[in-house]
């Protein structure tokens, strides 16, 4: 990605006071004023952006790249170019892939093939447990001082069941300064679920996952993390007592440091979309009632959740197209995550634009350790950037994603707000639908 000098014209930091003109060179914000004169920068790429918000470019926690091993569905080229393409900056790519990312080799591939690619800055992470099995911890210290200095461990797509291994898990990822990011799902209440524990799931006949199995070990790895002073992290908290128990937890003395997200599905839909039939709305955790949705943006609003990660998870046709239980969990989520974040919280009133870089961009940031990610718009500060017309609707097509896989819940949904261009480091990663070459 060349880095060029960039004047954007007539935009609104945050979409908030007047219309601004930005300057963008040597991958830093130099100049923001009423009115830049362009003529003083012969050779800068102008972007008119009469009316657009800009924002700090996005950051998402929770991202499945799946190379190595599933390059039919998605590889890190084509997640960068979606990623870029829905305001990402950077993203930390989940450790499910297969070989797992256990070890340093697998993680510096994927944090080089990130870098050369070039789009987004990919951020592995690493296992907590070899192989994903959950008996025996990964090597965090050596993936930690690898090149790709992984600061995130998770075993994704399964809980870290055992509290002794949890327990010891924390204890490593405080001294490497690092945080376990949990996937909460105590296995032997959801062992064969399908979807959540209600209504909808017993009309169908589908085994239930209920929602004590996400909250009980929310609440028991929240105890774990303030007695040990570590940092815990939840994953795609998708229930109203998820909520109640993180609003309690956070609230404790000695709280140990805990942070958690949503994802955009979670704060839209619900498993009324069950009577569908149509596992492109099967996922895990499983969508959730009308009364967790308002719970769960709730809860982002006051900041009791922190931030949104989109656990985008490609899958390909035949583990979607294919009757309920035997189809793999997951949807496709970094081209509509602004998106549908406009439809659930900004429409709502509910987060302002200042509120969407809040929890899309500066908390991710922070809790993922990017000093340069999630920056305010200033003088001086990293070009980092996502520019966004509030104004335009579109309608999500999955063939029409970067994806490979086309496995999204919103297909033939119009959606508003529009990512125009994405910006990293100074450079154009993404603009008008097009990634850059
Ligand atoms: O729906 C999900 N899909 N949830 C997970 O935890 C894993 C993910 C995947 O890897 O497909
Ligand atoms: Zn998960």
């Amino acid at each position: 990605m060349a880095t060029r000098t960039v004047v954007i014209r007539g935009v609104r930091p945050y979409g908030e006071g007047e219309r601004l003109d930005v300057l963008l060179a040597d991958g830093v914000i130099k100049q923001l004023a009423p009115a830049i004169e362009i003529d003083e920068h012969p050779d800068a790429t102008v972007l008119d952006a009469a009316g657009q918000i800009l924002l700090p470019g996005f950051v998402d926690l929770h991202t499945h790249l799946r190379e190595p091993g599933r390059e039919d569905t998605e590889t890190i080229r084509t997640g960068s170019a979606a990623a870029a393409l829905g305001g990402f900056t950077a993203v930390f790519a989940m450790a499910n892939t297969n070989p797992v990312a256990d070890n340093e080799i697998i993680v510096e591939h994927v944090w080089r093939r990130g870098r050369e690619i070039g789009l987004v800055d990919v951020y592995p992470i690493g296992a907590v447990t070899v192989g994903l099995a959950g008996q025996r911890l990964a090597e965090m210290g050596q993936m930690a001082r690898s090149q790709a200095q992984v600061r995130v461990f998770s075993d994704d797509g399964h809980c870290v069941a055992d509290p002794l291994i949890m327990r010891r898990a924390l204890e490593y990822s405080r001294a490497l300064d690092g945080v376990i990011a949990q996937h909460a799902e105590e296995p032997r209440l959801t062992a064969g679920a399908q979807a959540h524990e209600g209504e909808h799931a017993a009309r169908l006949g589908l085994a239930g996952w209920p929602a004590a199995a996400e909250e009980s070990i929310i609440a028991r790895d929240c105890l774990l993390a303030g007695h040990l002073g570590a940092r815990l992290h939840v994953c795609h908290v998708s229930t109203a007592g998820a909520a109640d128990v993180l609003r309690w937890a956070k609230a404790r003395p000695h709280a140990g440091s805990i942070s958690a997200e949503v994802t955009p599905h979670h704060l839209l839909l619900t498993d009324e979309r069950l009577a569908t039939y149509d596992p492109v709305n099967k996922v895990n955790p499983p969508l959730r009632t009308s009364v967790d949705v308002a719970a769960l943006r709730q809860a982002l609003a006051e900041g009791v959740i922190d931030c949104v990660a989109t656990d985008h998870a490609p899958h390909a046709v035949q583990d979607k197209d294919c009757e309920w239980d035997a189809a793999r969990p997951g949807m496709l989520g970094l081209q509509t995550a602004l998106s549908v974040l406009a439809e659930a919280m900004v429409s709502t009133g509910l987060l302002d634009w200042r509120g969407i870089a809040r929890v899309l961009s500066e908390r991710p940031a922070a809790i993922g350790g990017l000093p340069d990610q999630g920056r305010p718009i200033e003088v001086g500060e990293p070009a980092n950037l996502v520019l966004i017309d509030p104004d335009a609707s579109w309608t999500v097509h999955g063939a029409d994603l970067a994806s490979i896989a086309d496995n999204t819940p919103y297909e033939g949904m119009t959606l508003p707000a529009k990512i125009m261009t994405t910006i990293l480091r100074g450079a154009i990663t993404a603009h008008d639908g097009k990634v850059a070459e």
